[in-house]
This record gives structure tokens, sequence and C-alpha cells, in this order.
């Protein structure tokens, strides 16, 4: 892998991170390391997804056509680093969720930032239509969270608290609020944010202003069809500017983080 921005010395030498070699986990943990949030307040959230050249979000109804080797090492960093990743019900319907997994490699990074062994999952819902026999509510090392709205069908709830699920009011409706979820997790001290879509939570981060940083893979595939783009719904009244922050490549992927301005 090769770092293209922000160019650190031109005349890199192999060791460098201009020179074309594979990162250790540990140096993918320090590129993408969230930003110190001061002061036990406020949150940041983070997205990382995938697109084609061609703007597909996916591809027969996955992400995974459009990923590599290095993508999912990615993927995996940007997990170990977060407090909690946040993630649409149909993103765990079609993608077949599973806990986070505790990684030895990123062990001691989590300890001493105050973290427990994985993240939480938290899964964005209003139906609660969700199988609850699934492991990602029986068996994670720490409990899944449902974050829902205050409106959710009282039965669907107690399903989700007996399989062992938290489940979490962030909208006074049957929807989540975006502004609302992202402090509902950080009143609980879930405040390194992690979401992992889909297209139409994302477009709901994205419209209501609370997306801080987006970690796009460029994937050097074209699928044409109709695939959603990374992000839906109704658009926003005035294009949100993003600055790069760092561009990585491998393979022809182009690994993207920009942050919002
Ligand atoms: N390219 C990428 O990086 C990437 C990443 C993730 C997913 N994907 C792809 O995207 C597709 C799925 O994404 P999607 O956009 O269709 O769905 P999604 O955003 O994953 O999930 C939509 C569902 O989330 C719940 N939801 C969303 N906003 C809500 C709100 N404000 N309040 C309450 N619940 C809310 C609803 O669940 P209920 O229906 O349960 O109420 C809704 O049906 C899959 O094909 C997947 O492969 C691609």
């Amino acid at each position: 892998m090769r770092r293209l921005f922000p160019v650190t010395d031109m005349t890199a030498h192999e060791t460098d991170a201009g020179a074309d070699r594979e990162w250790s986990l540990d140096e993918l943990a320090d590129a993408y390391a969230y930003p110190e949030l001061s002061g036990g307040e406020g949150a940041w959230l983070r997205a990382n997804m995938v697109s084609s050249l061609d703007g597909a979000g996916q591809h027969d109804g996955r992400s995974q056509p459009l990923s590599s080797e290095t993508d999912m090492r990615i993927f995996g960093t940007l997990r170990a680093l977060a407090d909690v990743v946040v993630v649409g019900a149909e993103t765990v319907r079609l993608e077949g969720y599973r806990p986070a997994r505790a990684r030895e490699a990123f062990a001691a990074r989590r300890a001493a930032a105050g973290q427990g062994p994985a993240p939480v999952i938290a899964v964005v819902s209003a139906s609660l239509d969700l199988d609850f026999s699934l492991p990602l509510f029986t068996e994670p090392l720490v409990p899944t969270l449902i974050l829902t709205g205050a409106a959710a069908p009282a039965e669907r709830v107690r399903d989700a608290r007996e399989a062992g699920a938290e489940v979490l009011a962030a909208g006074d409706g049957a929807g989540v609020e975006p502004v609302r979820a992202k402090a509902v997790l950080a009143e609980r001290g879930l405040r390194r944010q992690l979401t992992e879509g889909g297209p139409r939570l994302l477009g709901q981060f994205v419209a209501a202003e609370v997306l801080d940083e987006l970690c796009l893979t460029v994937s050097p595939t074209m699928t044409a069809g109709g695939a959603q783009r990374i992000a839906g719904g109704p658009p926003v009244a005035v294009p949100t500017r993003f600055a790069v922050a760092s561009l990585l490549e491998q393979d022809g992927f182009l690994f993207t983080r920009y942050g919002r301005i």
C-alpha cells in the first residue's frame, strides 16, 4: 500500500509511507486514529463505505463484490478503533451481520483507550423486524444495542430484550432521529462512532449534518445497473463540503478519508 496524500516525503525510501509495501495493522490504526475528543463530551461519527467507479454501493445486494483484502483489513481496523458501530437494519438483514470480534492485534490499543474488547454494534430499526435468534443478538461480547423510536412495537422490543439486546429510544415517533442517535450513544460513553451504512441510513446522517468523516473506498470496478449509491434518501438543499484528509492506494483501490468542513 502507498500513501498518496498527504505527501510527506517525495524521496520516500522503502520504509516510508510513500513506498509500496504492506502496512501493519498498527500503522493502519495510526493512520485512521480518531481525533482527540476533549472534555468528556461530544462524539465523532465516521462512515466507512465502498463504491464502484460508477457509483454503485452494492452488487447483487452486497458490498463484498466491490471490496478487496486490503479494504477488509481497513474495515476491521476502523471497527477496532470504534466504540460503537452503527448500522441500518436492512444491512444487518442482507449482509448477515455477526457480532464484532475481539482481536488480539488491537487488544492493547483498545485497553489503553479505555475501550472494551470489541465495539458495540448498534442496529437502527423502526420495525425491529430482526431475527433475534442470530449470534448478533445472542452471543456478542458486549450486548448489541437497538436504536429505535419511542413508538417502536412493544412486542418486538420485548423479544429483543429477551434475546439479550438493549433497546434505546432515539426519537419520539416510530423512527430514529440522527442527532438524537449520536447524542444517545455519546451519553453512554460511545463517542468514537463508526457507521457502516447502509445508504438509507447514511443519507439521513448526511442530511442531519451529523456525519463528521467519510472513509470511502473507491473500488476499481464498474457495475452499470441501478444499484444504490452510498447515500440515499431526499437530497440536501446545498451539497455538504468535505476536505480530503488522506489517500492510500493498493492494487488500484483508493482508500480515501474526507472530513466535513
Ligand atoms: N457500499 C457500502 O459500503 C455499503 C455499506 C452498507 C450496506 N451496503 C448495502 O446497502 C444495502 C442496504 O442498505 P439500505 O440503504 O437498503 O438499508 P440500511 O440503511 O442498511 O437500512 C435501512 C433500514 O434501517 C432502518 N432505519 C433507517 N433509518 C431509520 C430511522 N431513521 N429510524 C429507524 N429505523 C431506520 C429501517 O429498518 P426497519 O425496516 O427494520 O425499520 C430501514 O428499513 C445492502 O445491499 C448492502 O449490501 C453497502
